[in-house]
């Protein structure tokens, strides 16, 4: 009697726990396929059909897409959106700029500037895309995270507020102006691989546009190269841009993974691996970015090097920044995951300090603003920001060859920066 009842008891707790059991492995197929579901169409969202594909070595897939095709015209203010193919008003500055419209026919002496060129181009009318894979999706903490910044990226010099600055684990070592209206900027950065000591960190050297307080309705137009493993899946440096209408909450994103930045050009990728890169006592390479508002249609333009005019960020994207900037800042951004009391190894730049200068250090060179006439200018005022100068650092100078310039970056951990 009392073993058939512990044996109904054992049978009851059996089934119990196999009960238990599949509707566990049930849930979690469902929110699996859920999950799978969501990558799916986000996939679908972000890569259109191509006209061509283009493998590049890197292991990126470049997809050549009808210019009309592209994600920015999934935006509903954009469907009725007449593309401009090019800029009206481009800023005629110091430094060798007038080539817009008679670009040379013959490139046999243009060097590579983006890896997946090796293997091919996108015919006229399109645009290439740098595809975007399951992995890439899967690597977000979310769908909805993918190709977006974390929260608090942008320093804010002067009155920093050191709780803000110090809560994202994001570091800074830049130059900025601020007080005047800006129409836009400009700088040649030299171009490095930075080692990133964990996969959730970054490092990146670019210039940012910002228009607003530093509240909760910051606008900001960025550009330049990042090493971002979570975002590209690997340790190449990448071309990028970022935009924002609301400090990073619920608009903008990386490249064309939302729909915002229109692009015009054939030829370059947005998120591609640039190449070659600087060596530390070897042959340096740069790049140049200018943006700029265009004075007629209220646009800002993005152009890369002398030839390649990328696209443009459409100014109703923007409150702020639909008028004029209040703020230029260039220069390097690192994240810092480690806990407290530690700090990462990410290096920013070349990974050295300002003070060992050309050949070894990391530079902007060239740094300009646009003013409201349209005109490329020197800045005035330059300020520098650091939140620790023992990590990662910043110099400025002048002189006839590279206008305003500055070293910036270094290598993180050492033994003054624990
Ligand atoms: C940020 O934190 C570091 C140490 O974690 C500290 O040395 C530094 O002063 C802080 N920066 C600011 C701006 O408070
Ligand atoms: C990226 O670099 C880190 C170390 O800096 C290395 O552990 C990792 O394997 C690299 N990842 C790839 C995809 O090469």
């Amino acid at each position: 009697m009392g073993s058939s009842c512990g044996c109904g008891v054992t049978l009851v707790l059996v089934f119990c726990l196999w009960g238990v059991l599949i509707s566990l492995s049930s849930a979690a197929r469902l929110s699996a396929s859920r999950q799978k579901l969501e990558v799916t169409k986000h996939l679908n969202r972000l890569n259109k059909p191509p006209v061509k594909t283009i493998q590049s070595p890197d292991g990126d897939t470049i997809d050549c897409v009808p210019v009309s095709k592209q994600p920015a015209f999934d935006h509903p203010f954009l469907k009725d959106h007449k593309i401009q193919t090019r800029p009206t008003f481009h800023p005629d500055g110091l430094f060798e700029e007038n080539k817009l419209s008679e670009k040379p026919k013959a490139k046999a002496h243009t060097p590579i500037t983006q890896l997946w060129h090796t293997n091919g181009r996108c015919p006229e009318d399109t645009i290439p895309v740098r595809r975007t894979k399951e992995e890439d999706v899967l690597r977000a903490s979310s769908v909805k995270r993918y190709g977006r910044k974390k929260h608090r990226a942008i320093p804010k010099p002067r009155s920093a507020e050191p709780d803000l600055i110090n809560q994202s684990g994001h570091q800074h070592a830049i130059a900025y102006v601020e007080g005047d209206k800006y129409y836009g900027a400009k700088a040649t950065i030299n171009v490095w691989e930075p080692k990133i000591q964990q996969t959730n960190e970054f490092s990146l050297s670019q210039l940012w546009i910002l228009g607003g307080s530093f509240g909760q309705d910051l606008n900001s137009i960025e550009a330049g190269w990042q090493v971002s493993p979570d975002l590209y899946g690997d340790n190449n440096t990448r071309l990028f841009t970022y935009w924002t209408s609301d400090a990073y909450q619920a608009t903008g994103c990386y490249n064309l993974l939302c729909s915002g930045f229109i692009q015009v050009n054939s030829e370059i990728a947005m998120g591609a691996t640039i190449s070659p890169v600087s060596g530390y006592r070897n042959s340096q390479f740069d790049i140049s970015i200018l943006i700029w508002k265009d004075p007629k249609e209220g646009h800002w333009w993005m152009q890369f090097g002398n030839d390649y005019v990328l696209g443009y960020w459409p100014s109703f994207l923007f409150s702020y920044l639909a008028d004029s900037a209040s703020m230029i800042e260039w220069g390097g951004e690192v994240v810092n995951s480690e806990p407290d009391g530690q700090h990462t190894s990410t290096q920013m730049g070349s990974g050295h300090f300002p003070e060992e200068g050309f050949g070894k250090a990391s530079y902007f060179r060239n740094i300009q603003v646009v003013d409201s006439s349209n005109n490329l200018k020197a800045p005035k005022g330059i300020g520098t920001f650091t939140e620790q100068s023992n990590c990662y650092d910043v110099q400025t100078g002048s002189n006839g060859d590279w206008g305003h310039y500055f070293y910036y970056g270094g290598p993180g951990k050492n033994p003054n920066c624990q």
